[in-house]
């Protein structure tokens, strides 16, 4: 059960009582993207089976504070899985063992006591390591900047509302919209190919009536974008939607192939 307590700094911090777990930790340590990396290991004592995986990081990373060390460099922010800043490997899959998860959603009483623990970032070519688990995803930003917007004028909310959209349009838009570009679909995919990203951009935007404007650009656009980074090619291997924490699926890809063609052809004409 959790309870709250203020920390040192003034702040509310939960704490929990309940069923605890000992686990061992093989962390990847890295002080800057030039240096060199190593696995480093940690033990994690008496966590809270009720914490968040990000929880029982604060709290080695407290205990190596506490002995002069530098705390493990980790992304998060809401830690609710709404905002896709956090994510990393655990024992080789991306944001760990619970489907549509991302690891600030994902709980310690899903490991054993006495388990040990393989921590890695990102592994993409795309995506290079800044710090320990901590990777720039900037090629993200530069394939939604390429083309993931619209120029449709909608006005205030009433205008928008004013253009009518079927249900089955809508929930396509919204399924794809659902993307918090976390980035676990290229750690997962053995081509580190953003397909399923560049995909759920392209499709929540391309389907409505205000993104048709720039819909043959848009995706012409983002495609040239997301090669120039030096994300791999899509073989539909699937693995980036088995770790996709907002569950996008493959039937997205293939609405950006479609896309691609249809485009391809009116640009050629
Ligand atoms: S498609 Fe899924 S895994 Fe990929 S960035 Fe979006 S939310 Fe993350
Ligand atoms: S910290 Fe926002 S999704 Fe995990």
């Amino acid at each position: 059960m959790a309870a709250t307590m203020m920390n040192e700094a003034g702040d509310s911090a939960p704490s929990y009582e309940g069923p605890t777990i000992n686990l061992t930790l093989d962390v990847w340590r890295q002080a800057g993207p030039n240096e060199p990396g190593k696995m480093v290991r940690y033990e994690a004592r008496d966590i809270s089976t009720d914490m968040s995986f990000l929880e029982m990081l604060d709290v080695v990373n407290e205990d190596l504070i506490l002995r002069g060390e530098d705390p493990i460099a980790f992304d998060s922010d809401c830690r609710e899985g709404i905002c896709g800043t956090c994510g990393f490997v655990i024992n080789g899959i991306a944001h760990g063992p619970e489907r549509a998860t991302t690891v600030c959603q994902l709980h310690m009483r899903h490991f054993k006591d006495g388990e040990t623990l393989v921590i890695e970032p990102w592994r993409a070519r795309a995506f290079p390591v800044m710090r320990d688990l901590v990777v720039n995803r900037g090629a993200f930003d530069r394939i939604v900047a390429a083309g993931g917007f619209i120029s449709a004028p909608t006005g205030g909310a009433q205008d928008a509302n004013s253009i009518l959209v079927g249900k089955e349009i809508a929930d396509i838009s919204m399924d794809a919209a659902a993307c918090i570009g976390c980035g676990a679909c290229v750690a997962a995919c053995p081509n580190a190919s953003a397909m399923l990203f560049t995909s759920a951009k392209v499709a929540h935007l391309s389907v409505l009536p205000q993104g048709q404007p720039e819909r043959d650009e848009r995706v012409l656009s983002m495609l040239t974008q997301h090669e120039a980074e030096g994300f791999g090619s899509c073989t539909n291997i699937g693995e980036c939607a088995a770790v996709c924490p907002k569950e996008i699926s493959m039937d997205t890809i293939s609405f950006l192939n479609r896309d691609l063609i249809k485009a391809s052809i009116r640009r050629r004409r």
